[in-house]
């Protein structure tokens, strides 16, 4: 739809900045044009754990071009955790290069600063280190015995599960792998930033800006007034570019020492050591239902690793809390610590791995209940959180499931597995149900109206970030509904620091908490015009302006969450259905179609929301049928180090996938009935097809991910 005969928001109009995009001129971290620009090459350990005890700089520093190579032994003093064992936030301090242990394999042990890029990767060949290594914890198995609970404690419990389990007809006891997974997003995380007598300025790629200067003020020990930061475009993030990583650290650190602003740029590789990862996880669900399909008890207990300094945990066990009504239930979580870098938040954190293990659970029993999966599912729904007695703002999850299994044609499914086939291929449906937190955060904007030919243009400010998801164009026509002018005539700024403050892209938040807070801005603006224009009977934005005899008009509005966002539970719903085919001989498998229907609020775009779902469908794929980092068993580097052998879904895996969303308005969540889109798409992907291929196989696939290896294997 033509975004300039557009107005408001609910059009699926083209993306506002789309033709900046298609035409190179947005400008991503690595791209802008700073005068005197080096070039900073972080260097990577090459063992999982010890400490170095020499190192030789000589070579590196004779080169052409290099101004500075840094290590632990020149290297600024920073911020230091205070305990070991720090837990990990999004406005964690990063020190690095602080001392010369070495705590997992590729981590940065020192950075050469040069003139050009090329200098400063050749030189950084050339800096000698002899380390005195120590046997490296890199095997989860036998680290479990150091299995500890997290200071954040996430541990939940009500009722006894013990009892219900003994209360039960039928349970179900069994352990759901997911491995180690890298969020790699398209643009390399990257950072231009110079230090200028404590001031900084830098050109990052992050999610959350205010929280990343917060980290770079912190971690410095200077005043976050001083620190600008500017994230126009994010070429996606998943969750890596929550928080500001060694990398922003290591680029100012080497401007301070150099005089010079400094480009430093991840490479693919490093992405793999040097900014996240998602954490193998084993989930161990039991349940305990009646022979009705009543359940009467769940657990969810989650084991993961985390580093040997710092702790993360991914809240596998929300979903189990949450999703079905059970008066017994029971959720855990223990990390071990390990010589791999420290795991951090990755595409719907906690929901997406903790669906593929609860809706995977949810259709063993089903089938052991001799019940239909959907019906299963609708007969243990609640309209009430059981972890926390909130009624649900809106939960239209059995909707999704009934809407869904109509339209896929659910009852065309064999209902015992393996009996259905085209060809050497069988074919298999599954269903999963979807759930996500939809957060609505404080966000504050801005917003500058001007009168120009009769007609008004409006500037919205935010330091919000768009990753990828849509964020200029939704903002665009949120200004476009409130101060009733068309789309076009809307400009939206964002990712600067110098601009209201909002929470930045993460957790599902971004499209109800800033579109919000642009709505707040605009009624401000509103109200201000109506209360200068005084008694008059012009009604257009523009008539107003005229008769407030205003050229231009600055407003400010912050929303936040009230009383009755507090007193509810608010999270996105949907559910998901897949058909896949599977080779009798081979394993190769296809997703044939899939089809997901989202209950999330007000669509504010069909078109990017659309994007948002088939997108999340896809790396919910990608977590079922490819993604795996693999660690070497004996020296702890990663063997998957670039996309030939760390494999995604391509377009023809996805080549058919339809969604639907449910009308909707959730009013409870916030003013304009938004809820969360990002994440949801992803959530129980994995387990819908995970249960398809059982229908199709008989195999019940427990260890992500599917590889056609599993599927002819017993
Ligand atoms: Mo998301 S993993 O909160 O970017």
């Amino acid at each position: 739809m033509n975004s300039y005969t557009s107005k408001g928001t609910g059009n699926p109009i083209n993306r506002v900045e789309g033709k900046l995009k298609v035409t190179g001129m947005a400008k991503y971290a690595s791209e802008f044009n700073v005068k005197d620009l080096v070039y900073a090459q972080g260097i990577n350990s090459t063992i999982a754990r010890g400490r170095i005890t020499a190192l030789d700089t000589s070579e590196a520093e004779a080169q052409k071009g290099v101004l500075a190579v840094i290590t632990f032994k020149n290297a600024e003093k920073l911020a230091q955790y205070e305990k070991d064992l720090h837990p990990l936030s999004t406005t964690s301090i990063q020190p690095v290069l602080q001392s010369n242990e070495v705590h997992y394999y590729g981590e940065y042990v020192g950075m050469v600063v040069a003139e050009t890029f090329e200098q400063a990767q050749y030189a950084a060949r050339l800096v000698k280190y002899t380390y005195e290594e120590a046997t490296p914890d890199i095997d989860f198995e036998a680290s479990k015995p150091k299995a500890y609970k997290p200071t954040e404690q996430s541990d939940y419990s009500r009722g006894d599960v013990a009892s219900g389990l003994e209360e039960a007809d039928v349970t179900l006891d069994e352990t759901y792998v997911t491995p180690i997974e890298h969020h790699h997003p398209m643009e390399l995380h990257a950072l231009i930033g110079s230090w200028n007598n404590g001031n900084v300025q830098a050109y990052a790629s992050q999610q959350m800006i205010d929280n990343a200067a917060k980290t770079i003020a912190d971690t410095f020990k200077i005043d976050k007034k001083n620190v600008r930061v500017m994230s126009p475009y994010v070429g996606g993030g998943f969750g890596s570019k929550l928080a500001a990583k060694q990398h922003v650290i290591l680029a100012l650190m080497a401007s301070k020492a150099v005089g010079r602003p400094v480009q430093f740029t991840v490479t693919r590789t490093q992405m793999f050591t040097n900014t996240n990862l998602r954490q193998r996880n084993e989930q161990r669900i039991q349940i305990g239902a009646k022979k009705d399909g009543t359940l009467t008890a769940l657990s969810h207990d989650t084991l993961s690793h985390t580093s040997t300094y710092e702790q993360y945990q991914e809240s596998c066990g929300t979903v189990t809390k949450m999703l079905y009504k059970t008066p017994n239930n029971s959720v855990t979580h223990r990390l071990m610590p390990m010589n791999l870098q420290t795991p951090f938040a990755m595409r719907a954190p906690g929901e997406a791995t903790g669906s593929f293990a609860l809706e995977s659970a949810m259709d063993e029993m089903a089938y052991k209940l001799n019940m239909d999966p959907v019906e299963f599912r609708i007969k243990n729904d609640t309209q009430v959180d059981p972890s926390n007695d909130k009624p649900f703002s809106s939960r239209l999850l059995n909707e999704c499931l009934r809407l869904g299994a109509k339209e896929f044609g659910w009852e065309h499914r064999p209902k015992t597995p393996g009996t259905k086939s085209e060809g050497n291929w069988l074919v298999g449906y599954g269903v999963s149900g979807a759930s996500r937190r939809a957060p609505f955060m404080k966000t504050s904007a801005k917003v500058i109206l001007e009168l120009k030919s009769n007609e008004v243009y409006a500037t919205l400010q935010m330091d919000a970030t768009d990753i990828g998801t849509g964020s200029y164009t939704i903002l665009a026509q949120t200004v476009s509904e409130y101060l009733d002018i068309p789309v076009a005539q809307v400009d939206v700024e964002l990712g600067d620091s110098e601009y209201p403050v909002t929470p930045g892209s993460g957790g599902s938040w971004g499209a109800a908490s800033f579109a919000n807070g642009a709505r707040a801005a605009c009624e401000q603006a509103m109200k201000d015009l109506k209360a200068v224009a005084g008694a008059t009977d012009a009604t257009s934005t523009a008539a107003l302006m005229q008769a407030s005899n205003l050229n231009t008009l600055e407003a400010e509005g912050t929303a936040e969450p009230d009383e009755e966002y507090k007193a509810h539970s608010v999270f996105s719903f949907g559910a998901n259905f897949t058909e896949v085919w599977v080779d009798k001989d081979t394993g190769v498998f296809r997703i044939k179609r899939m089809l997901n229907v989202a209950s999330c609020g007000k669509i504010l775009n069909p078109k990017t929301a659309f994007g948002q779902i088939i997108g999340g469908c896809a790396m919910g794929a990608g977590m079922a049928i490819a993604e795996r980092t693999e660690v070497e068993p004996n020296y702890g580097n990663f063997i998957t180090r670039s996309f030939a052998d760390y494999h995604v879904p391509v377009n023809l895996d996805m080549a058919n996938i339809d969604v639907i969303y449910l009308p909707e308005e959730d009013k409870i969540a916030n003013k304009m009935g938004i809820k969360g889109i990002g994440e949801l798409g992803i959530t129980s992907v994995a387990a819908s097809i995970a249960n398809a291929v059982f229908n199709a196989t008989g195999k019940r696939m427990r260890e992500l991910p599917l590889t056609p290896e599993k599927m002819i294997l017993k």
